[in-house]
């Protein structure tokens, strides 16, 4: 499907087939379609918790009412969650698998320099106030992959912010790990009576999204 397809297609599920389930290798799939995401000087500040509906019952308490019955049947989830504050070791980290990875063949010097600007950008972040907010921002783009991956491998998605934060990051144990969560997504295959799976999809005219400069 191409991704202008895609983009028509997909839709947020507000309600799942109980009886399917994904399949441990498509679950791998979408996995590492997250893992490959972009993000900021690579830093990959971020962390994801993956359940199945075993475990659904463990953060339902931070799903906010709404969503409850949108995603209690779902197949799997993701909890989303970016770093707190930066970890000069885990940046570091980065560096040495872009090397073991064959980034740098013989170009330790450049090696060095990235490894350097990436803290330098976290640092200035921190200097800003903003690093959790930056780490986020990086933790929607995975959220997007993640979103219209599942849709061309006919998986469906709940993105949500409907959540208590507070409540999961506690649940999980989030500060301890200096991580917080940004976003639940609900995945699996949506019911015939998912309401929104009819519904035509609605946006914002062109004329009131884009304004061309030339
Ligand atoms: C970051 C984000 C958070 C969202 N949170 C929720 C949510 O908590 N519950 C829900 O039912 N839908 C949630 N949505 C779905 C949006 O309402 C939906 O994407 C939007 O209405 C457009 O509809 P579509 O995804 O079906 O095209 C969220 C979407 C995004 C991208």
């Amino acid at each position: 499907m191409d991704f202008l397809t895609l983009s028509k297609e997909r839709y947020t599920a507000k309600h799942y087939d109980v009886n399917r389930k994904i399949s441990n290798e498509d679950l791998d799939k979408l996995l590492e379609i997250v893992r490959l995401s972009p993000s900021a000087v690579n830093a990959q500040a971020w962390k994801f918790f993956v359940g199945s509906q075993k475990s659904m019952a463990k953060i339902m308490p931070a799903i906010c009412d709404f969503n409850r019955d949108r995603v209690g049947d779902c197949s799997h989830f993701i909890v989303m969650c970016a770093q707190n504050k930066l970890d000069e070791a885990s940046y570091k980290e980065v560096t040495k698998k872009e090397d073991a990875d064959g980034r740098y063949p013989n170009h330790p010097n450049i090696r060095d320099i990235v490894d350097e600007h990436r803290i330098a950008f976290g640092k200035l972040h921190e200097s800003l106030g903003d690093y959790a907010q930056w780490t986020s921002k990086q933790v929607y783009i995975a959220m997007t992959a993640l979103i219209y991956g599942a849709k061309s491998m006919g998986i469906d998605s709940t993105a949500m912010e409907g959540i208590d934060y507070a409540k999961l990051d506690e649940i999980l144990d989030l500060k301890a790990q200096n991580l917080h969560s940004v976003v639940v997504v609900a995945l699996g295959y949506s019911s015939d009576d998912d309401s929104n799976k009819k519904r035509p999809k609605s946006r914002r005219a062109k004329e009131s999204v884009f304004s061309f400069l030339d």
